[in-house]
């Protein structure tokens, strides 16, 4: 996600605002933007690149002015460039923003049919015009104009919008995206994450979605959309400043395994459409409809890839081939025109993705790629991207990127299920309204796992784990194994449970920990006598099972409890159980969780 900082007070802005910027340096971002006002009037600077280069634009043009907002561009919509970095301006207002509109493309349509000029391919751009397009109309306070233009607007926000016409103040606004204002004394500070503010105080609000707020260096008025006024505590912050990186959590890893709700809302945001029983991936159409598709990826990437075939053959009934993208590269693969090759890698860097979906492209056929960081080198090569909206992952073992990845592709079986003509209405409304309900099924389901130390402790000593499961938690089995291996260093196996018995069971003992995913539903009453099977040779069990399950009990010595969903969507929460696992067992063997040793986050070479 972009930061976002803003200023009033008696201090020269762009100095607040690039100290903020550089507090928030460390999740990633690609472009970087200021605009100050200064007697009434704005000056903007903006660039790609890192803050340097927006330091070396400052140090050529002074900015003077006490008040100002600021961003780090995360590119969502449109690629990093000079033009796509914020703030966006339209007439006398500027607006920097976190978050997705989800109808900008008909809102701009609306816009430029009224005479508007973009100058950018952004989805914030809207927001600025809107503004603009609300003051226009007469006189009035600028938080009442950007009342009116987010009241157009649907999707996720955290914006901040200055205008020449009001140069006294400026407004923030939240639905969805973070936000926190840092209260001082003649002054205050805006900013989409806290350490940003914490040089300069301690005393904070933290906004609420809905939330509209008209700031003045003394006075700061918080309302709703419709202008009624809302009250919002102060808070002190207690952290340090390298535990607001972390929102408090003592990991990255931890805090995006937190953040996985969000990054599935996000994904999902505007692609969905009940009202149709249908599913867009972006602007423009697939082709064709695919014969086959090939999937082609690495490591938790490839894992999603395996629940993705689940879900394009049993929505489309089009076959979905699964390929380890390091081996389809080197095999001559029969692949062509009328093959959908979808190529999935979080990074979008990773070497041997890159060099698998190339060869697939060179033999004609149509590749999509499904990626978290745009303009990366996957997402260029490919013909179409569906980008995951995760946000950026810091933590080296990927965790909120993989359950976007799995929304990514409930999205496009949906969609490539429609044009098929196999996905009828009935089962189409069905499953969109599942998918609707997952990110609060995922909060629920964290919410729950408590109780991890413990377990985790038990386990710590542990030399080898494995796990087991059955049709879509097969996959979660090997993603599951993986986390582990990864941040414990604990030798762990993913495996069929059907497969147990034609060779895993031979390891099975009182020293040996297995991690059985067993849901309600499809395949539960076979995952039960491999359980069974488990037990009777003394095997440690730790079930995963869904809440009000009564028989799984006797089954196992641990519950780790998710939430209950159809077959096709129980990875999104089977997988939670089995991240907080594998960090509970890294954490209590002292490994460095976020940068585990001979790991790196994007694998670039072969
Ligand atoms: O960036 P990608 O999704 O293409 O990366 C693929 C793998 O390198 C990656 O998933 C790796 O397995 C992670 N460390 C998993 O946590």
């Amino acid at each position: 996600m972009c930061g976002i900082v803003g200023y009033v007070g008696t201090r020269v802005a762009t100095s607040v605002l690039m100290n903020g910027l550089r507090r928030l340096e460390y999740r990633g971002y690609d472009s970087a933007g200021v605009a100050v006002l200064s007697g009434g009037k704005m000056q903007i600077l903006r660039c790609r690149g890192k803050l340097s280069a927006l330091e070396a634009l400052l140090a050529e043009t002074a900015l003077p002015g006490n008040l100002g907002i600021g961003h780090t561009r995360w590119a969502t919509h449109g690629r990093p460039s000079d033009e796509n970095a914020h703030p966006h301006k339209a007439g006398p207002v500027a607006v920097v923003h976190n978050g997705i509109v989800e109808n900008h493309v008909a809102l701009r349509e609306r816009l430029q049919a009224a005479g508007c000029t973009f100058s950018s391919q952004t989805d914030t751009e809207v927001i600025a015009h809107l503004v603009d397009e609300a003051l226009a109309k007469g006189p009035k306070p600028l938080v009442t104009a950007v009342c009116e233009a987010l009241a157009q607007v649907e999707g996720s926000y955290a914006v901040a919008v200055v205008s020449d016409l009001h140069p006294d103040e400026f407004v923030v606004a939240k639905l969805a995206s973070p936000l926190v204002l840092g209260v001082g004394e003649g002054e205050v500070f805006v900013a989409s994450d806290a350490p940003a503010l914490l040089e300069y105080t301690r005393e904070v609000i933290f906004l609420e979605d809905g939330d509209v707020v008209a700031i003045r260096a003394d006075q700061v008025e918080i309302m709703d959309l419709a202008g009624k006024p809302i009250v919002r505590a102060k808070k002190t912050i207690t952290w340090t400043a390298a535990q607001a990186e972390k929102a408090g959590y003592p990991h990255f890893m931890l805090k995006e395994i937190h953040e996985q709700p969000r990054a599935v809302s996000d994904t999902l945001r505007g692609r969905l459409l009940p009202d149709t029983n249908d599913a867009v991936l972006g602007d423009e159409e697939l082709p064709e409809v695919p014969k086959r598709v090939v999937i082609l990826a690495c490591g938790t990437s490839y894992h999603a890839g395996l629940v993705g075939k689940f879900l394009i053959e049993s929505t489309a009934r089009i076959p979905c081939e699964v390929d380890l993208a390091s081996e389809f590269r080197y095999r001559d693969p029969v692949v062509g025109p009328g093959d959908l090759v979808v190529a999935i890698s979080q990074s979008g860097e990773t070497a041997d993705t890159l060099a698998a979906v190339k060869e697939a492209k060179g033999r004609g056929a149509t590749t999509l790629a499904i990626c978290n960081v745009v303009d990366s080198a996957i997402a260029r090569v490919c013909h179409r991207v569906l980008y995951t909206h995760a946000g950026p992952e810091i933590g080296v073992a990927s965790t909120k990127c993989f359950t976007a990845q799995l929304a990514a592709l409930a999205v496009l079986a949906i969609h490539v299920g429609k044009r098929s003509g196999n996905l009828k209405d009935a089962d189409a409304a069905a499953l969109i309204s599942e998918l609707m309900h997952i990110p609060a099924k995922m909060t629920e389901t964290l919410q729950g796992l408590t109780g991890m130390k413990e377990l985790a402790r038990k386990h710590v000593h542990a030399r080898d784990f494995l796990f087991l499961g059955r049709g879509t938690s097969y996959p979660i089995a090997l993603e599951g194994a993986l986390k582990l291996k990864e941040i414990s260093y604990i030798h762990a196996e993913g495996y069929a449970a059907g497969e147990m018995k034609h060779g895993p069971i031979a390891l099975i003992d009182d020293g040996l920990p297995v991690v059985v995913i067993a849901p309600l539903g499809k395949g539960y009453d076979k995952v039960l006598s491999n359980l069974a099977e488990v037990r009777a040779r003394e095997g440690h069990v730790i079930a995963v099972a869904t809440v009000g399950d009564k028989a799984i009990a006797e089954y196992c010595q641990d519950i780790l409890w998710v939430q209950d969903a159809p077959h096709l969507l129980q990875p999104l929460l089977t997988v939670l159980p089995l991240q907080m696992l594998a960090y509970a067992v890294a954490v209590a063997r002292g490994s460095d969780v976020d940068q585990p040793r001979n790991l790196a986050k994007s694998v670039t070479v072969e």
